[in-house]
């Protein structure tokens, strides 16, 4: 028998048993007289005592265990004189009367404890014992135990798990896709599912009414902290429903997360903002509403008193951070090194102080008396003692920077608690999307999601502005999740795919199973997709998602583990009809 408990099991309560452990050794301390083994598994850490008196061969083959050597140990649980509080087994530990090794190991790269000192590319390279480590290992846990409360609650609601295939057919919207040859069709390439969007619509034309699937899917992006080439999504598809029936259900199904995995009540319905009141307010179509700090418009305002930065510019805004007026000429240089990185992309950072003895001092005070700046203060809500920073250009780009200057303000002012949850739903996207580069619009969401119905005479005269009936899930400045109301209608469809630019029969090559579908009695319905892998980091705690994957691609889209991506040999690639070029 390998064992009786696992390392993780043994209470004061089991003191003067006889049991059986196997493990890992975390670590092992010798005294002289006595030898302690840390013996680890999934479970958690116990003490093994050796001792040199009862018996001296057993306590030398203790002393030469190596770190992660995997043994087998038997002996008597007895309470300790020296209790360890930061392990659940830590008032026991075990008088080993016989140990046998049942492997041994080589030294491992990185020390296998809850702080490690392995970086990145180590411990993904040897990610099986990165597993080891409890907060990696916690992680899975927390992980599966989300997956069965989604299947708990969407099965109490009756959907249906149904799984839909893996080798797809390549679509021209969205990401890239990642594609496998066919062998037996030479010339001729799936595609892996970027989201099984279309195939849930064909359940529900086949009548499945409520399908859901926990479920890979495959894009070929640059990859960042929340993306990786393969993720997994909680996809979701019903029938007879409008937009309400899908946003009460799954503020169900969140609601249920929230309760199950972390004990903590979400007040529902979730607020609601509208895709132009969020880009509005906080420059971004996922606002972190843990804080307020919104943009408010100085334009008007602003305007008239000879500042070309202002006056000559489509948009000013600002945002006003509680009590920072006492931030020092470092730090608001710092803020303008922040708006001005690349990715940010201002051009450069106004600030006001309305300090608390009631003087205003301001980046601006040659072209601005403190009357006037009095009256920004008012626009934006400052109080005595708030910092009001504010931007100027292009509307669209000067609030999505001043959205990530209240993000950057919002962590610097410590608003952003890790322990908090806003959840909210962004509705009434745009429908479209127009692209400079290839002068024709793309479908903001996807071809399949219908407009709102009333917008519909927008399509000829102006159709930017079409809304869509679509929706996302943000938590906390993430977006969790994204879905729509479907186009059930082959006419709809057809004037979707026109406005995307697809020629009859091009639209007929690449969606005419659907449209086919469309023929025989589609009911109405809609549905939505939730990024699982962003799901559990968030309730994790973490940013990034890679942590709660077991086997995750670095940033690079390489597996360092197994070294792939990797060249095919010659024969395979004969076989497969395909020469690569260099
Ligand atoms: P969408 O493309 O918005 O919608 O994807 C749904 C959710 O999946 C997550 N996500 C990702 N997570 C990790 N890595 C990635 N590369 C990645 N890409 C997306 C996000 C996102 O909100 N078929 C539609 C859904 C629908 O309409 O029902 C779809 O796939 O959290």
């Amino acid at each position: 028998m390998y064992r009786t408990h696992t390392c993780g099991d043994l209470r004061k309560s089991d003191a003067g048993r006889q049991v059986v452990l196997s493990g890992w050794v975390q670590r092992s301390r010798d005294f002289g007289g006595m030898t302690f083994v840390d013996l680890r598994d999934r479970y958690g850490i116990t003490q093994l005592v050796f001792n040199m008196e009862t018996d001296p061969g057993l306590c030398e083959k203790a002393r030469k265990l190596g770190r992660e050597f995997v043994i087998r140990a038997s002996g008597r649980v007895t309470e300790r004189s020296s209790k360890n509080p930061r392990i659940l087994t830590g008032d026991i530990e075990i008088l080993v009367e016989d140990m046998e090794v049942l492997n041994a190991s080589r030294v491992p790269p990185f020390t296998i404890e809850e702080n490690t000192d392995g970086g990145d590319d180590l411990r993904m390279k040897y990610r099986y014992l990165d597993i080891r480590r409890p907060p990696v290992k916690d992680h899975l846990i927390l992980r599966h135990r989300m997956a069965q409360e989604v299947r708990k609650y969407l099965d109490g609601q009756g959907f249906i798990e149904i799984e839909t295939p893996v080798l797809i057919k390549s679509t021209p919207e969205g990401a890239r896709d990642f594609v496998v040859p066919s062998r037996m069709n030479r010339g001729e390439f799936y595609a892996l599912p970027q989201s099984p969007q279309t195939f849930k619509q064909l359940l529900m034309v086949a009548g499945m009414d409520k399908y859901f699937q926990i479920v890979k899917c495959f894009r070929d992006e640059d990859l960042r902290a929340d993306r990786q080439p393969e993720f997994t999504q909680i996809d979701c598809e019903m029938s007879f429903v409008e937009r309400e029936d899908v946003l009460n259900t799954f503020e169900g199904l969140a609601g249920h997360l929230f309760q199950a995995i972390l004990g903590i009540q979400v007040p529902a319905p979730f607020p609601r903002l509208s895709y132009q009141e969020t880009m509005e307010k906080y420059g971004t179509d996922k606002p972190d509403l843990r804080f307020g700090m919104e943009i408010h418009d100085l334009s008007v305002v602003a305007r008239g008193k000879g500042f070309q930065v202002i006056d000559g510019a489509e948009y000013s805004g600002g945002i006003c951070a509680p009590g920072a007026a006492g931030y020092s000429r470092k730090l608001l240089d710092e803020l303008t090194e922040f708006v001005k990185r690349p990715q940010i992309g201002g051009r450069g950072l106004i600030w006001v102080k309305f300090e608390t003895d009631g003087n205003i001092r301001s980046s601006v005070d040659k072209f601005y008396t403190a009357e006037d700046l009095r009256k920004w203060g008012e626009c934006c809500g400052a109080r005595s003692g708030d910092l009001l920073l504010v931007m100027s250009g292009e509307t669209q780009a000067t609030r999505y920077a001043l959205g990530e200057l209240r993000l950057e303000m919002g962590d610097r002012l410590s608003l952003r608690d890790k322990n908090r949850f806003i959840p909210l739903w962004v509705v009434d996207f745009p429908l479209l999307e127009w692209d400079e580069e290839t002068g024709r619009f793309y479908a903001m969401h996807h071809p399949f999601t219908s407009p709102r119905l009333e917008d519909i005479d927008l399509f000829e005269s102006d159709p930017a502005k079409v809304r869509a009936n679509a929706y996302d899930l943000v938590i906390n400045g993430v977006e969790i999740g994204g879905g729509s109301i479907r186009i059930h209608d082959e006419r709809l469809q057809k004037t979707m795919f026109k406005n995307l630019g697809f020629s009859e029969e091009a639209a007929r090559e690449q969606f005419g199973f659907l449209m086919q579908a469309f023929r025989y009695g589609a009911p109405p319905h809609g549905g939505i997709a939730f990024g699982f892998d962003r799901w559990v980091a968030l309730f994790g705690g973490s940013e990034s998602i890679r942590d709660f994957i077991a086997f995750p691609k670095n940033t690079a889209g390489r597996d360092v583990m197994i070294n792939t991506p990797a060249p095919l040999p010659g024969e395979q690639l004969k076989e497969l009809g395909i020469r690569v070029i260099k």
